[in-house]
This record gives structure tokens, C-alpha cells and sequence, in this order.
């Protein structure tokens, strides 16, 4: 694929993976992409692991759904993210950012818009949407052939002082370098974040994969090869929408938005 078009077809996969083992030569390749990203004093501060291992991917799907499920019921969800759901045409074309919710799935849309009052949390419970929700990330994760922890080494990572900030900023170039291996190779890529959202899950998964002291687990993918017909998840977390030039982009100083070019393609 040319360079751009990789770019432009990179996406968030929402759905399920070819239930196929991802290849030993195409699991070095995106290790192998990650380490070519640029570090602060090339210090290269980020470990993977990779997770092939059938039971060990059990154990995280549990602690996948079983943290979407805890997650959704709590309504703690919605009361953090609410800012992020775009509920009309309008109000997306307005900010362009966020999660349109005419993208979700027939069964949630009806509640969603609710789900921010108290009545319609207990009635989302009721209707057993938080553990169907939970269910299907965890079929989900348990169906990816691979799984992906991004740890950074404690040396470098110190959040408090300049290289915990360059640490995220090189960590995320890396993933950033897996992504787009991920589009070139037919392969999808989704964060695993809800562990990280409900105390001690995330211990759980140090646990699990034997992180030593001196490592701090940041991030977990799914990663997998991708079917030709994309079935759409349950839920859907992922928007093609970006934002106008003149909404993030300005010239010499911050008081002038750059204009939209007559060519670009907005999604
Ligand atoms: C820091 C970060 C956290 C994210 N969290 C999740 C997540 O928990 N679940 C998910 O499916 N996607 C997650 N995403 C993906 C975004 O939803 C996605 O990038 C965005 O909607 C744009 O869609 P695209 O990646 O397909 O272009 C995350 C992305 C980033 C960079």
C-alpha cells in the first residue's frame, strides 16, 4: 500500500479477527515497526509482550468482560465519557470529535441518551445490557489470536518529572508504528482499556503476565487478522469523523485557523 493510503485506511477494530494465528514472521514485523519509532536519547523505553497463549488470553478476556460488565452497570461510564457522545447530525457536524451515537447499534440507541439519569441506568441494568456488553468483549478478546502488553521501563518512566511525558510520547509513537504495520499486513488492532478503569484488574493483569518491578504495564491490544465482511460489534466505540483544518490547525499565530483546502476528503 502507498504510505498515505495506509494512514487513511488505519482503523480501530471494533469487531472479531480470523480466528487464524497471527504469523510469527508478521508478530516480528510489528515489533519490529514499534522499535524503529523515535525515543528521547533513543532510551527506547517501551517492552512488548506478546500474548499467543490460549489460556493466558482466556484469563484476560474474563477480566475483559467481567470489567465491561462492572464498568457499564456502575454507570460510572457514562457519568466520565458523557462529553465524548455526539447524539445528533448536527452536533457531530458541528465539533466533528466524539463518538456519534447513531453509530451504535439499534439495542443500545434507545438508552444511551438516558443512561446519563438515574432511571435509565437501573433500566439498562434491567435489561441485562451491561452483561451483554461485557459477554461480547469478552468473546471478543478471547477470539484475537494475539494479544499485545506495551509496558515502559520505571527507569525512564517517572511520571512526575519530563522523560514520564517523553516516555508516553515515544510509547505512543510506537503504537502508532504498530497500527499502521496493522493496516499494511490486513491486520486490526482495539485497546483493551476497560481493565484499566476498575481497581485491581489492572494488578490482576501484572499479575498474569509476570511484570517484573522494574516495568510498568501501560497498555493491552487485541490484534488479529481482519475478515473481508467486518460484522459491527455491539457497541461500537470508533468514529471516522475528524475535525475541520480550521477546528486544529493555524498559521503563525494561534488567532489564525487555517482554511479548508477545496480537496481534502473529510469522512
Ligand atoms: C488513548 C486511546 C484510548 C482509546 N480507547 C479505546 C477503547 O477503550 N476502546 C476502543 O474500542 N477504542 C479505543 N480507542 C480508539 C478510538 O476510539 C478511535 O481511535 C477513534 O474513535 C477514531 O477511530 P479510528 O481509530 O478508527 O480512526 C482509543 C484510542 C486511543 C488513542
Amino acid at each position: 500500500m502507498e504510505f498515505l493510503e495506509v494512514i487513511r485506511r488505519r482503523r480501530t477494530t471494533n469487531g472479531h479477527f480470523l480466528p487464524d494465528p497471527v504469523s510469527m514472521e508478521h508478530q516480528h514485523l510489528l515489533v519490529e515497526a514499534a522499535s524503529r519509532a523515535p525515543s528521547h536519547f533513543n532510551s527506547q523505553p517501551w517492552r512488548f509482550l506478546l500474548i499467543d497463549d490460549p489460556e493466558i488470553r482466556q484469563n484476560v478476556a474474563e477480566i475483559g468482560g467481567r470489567t465491561m460488565r462492572e464498568l457499564m452497570e456502575g454507570g460510572r461510564f457514562f457519568q466520565r465519557y458523557r462529553k465524548y457522545f455526539r447524539f445528533s447530525q448536527a452536533e457531530m457536524d458541528e465539533k466533528r470529535d466524539g463518538i456519534f451515537i447513531d453509530q451504535m447499534p439499534k439495542i443500545i440507541r434507545p438508552f444511551i441518551s438516558k443512561v446519563f439519569t438515574d432511571t435509565g441506568l437501573s433500566l439498562m441494568n434491567k435489561l441485562g445490557i451491561p452483561k451483554l456488553l461485557g459477554n461480547d468483549n469478552r468473546k471478543l478478546i478471547s477470539g484475537s489470536p494475539l494479544l499485545l502488553a506495551v509496558m515502559l521501563d520505571k527507569e525512564e518512566y517517572i511520571p512526575e518529572d519530563l522523560s514520564g511525558f517523553y516516555c508516553v510520547l515515544s510509547m505512543g509513537m510506537a503504537i502508532e508504528h504498530i497500527w499502521l504495520t496493522c493496516a499494511e499486513l490486513g491486520m486490526g488492532i482495539q485497546f483493551v482499556s476497560t481493565p484499566m478503569e476498575i481497581p485491581g484488574a489492572w494488578d490482576e493483569l501484572t499479575k498474569l503476565f509476570k511484570v517484573p518491578d522494574h516495568l510498568e504495564l501501560m497498555a493491552i491490544y487485541r490484534l488479529g487478522y481482519v475478515p473481508e465482511k467486518q460484522q459491527r460489534p455491539k457497541i461500537d466505540w470508533s468514529s471516522r469523523h475528524r475535525k475541520r483544518f480550521s477546528q486544529f490547525v493555524f498559521r503563525n499565530n494561534c488567532e489564525t485557523p487555517e482554511p479548508e483546502p477545496d480537496k481534502r476528503q473529510l469522512d
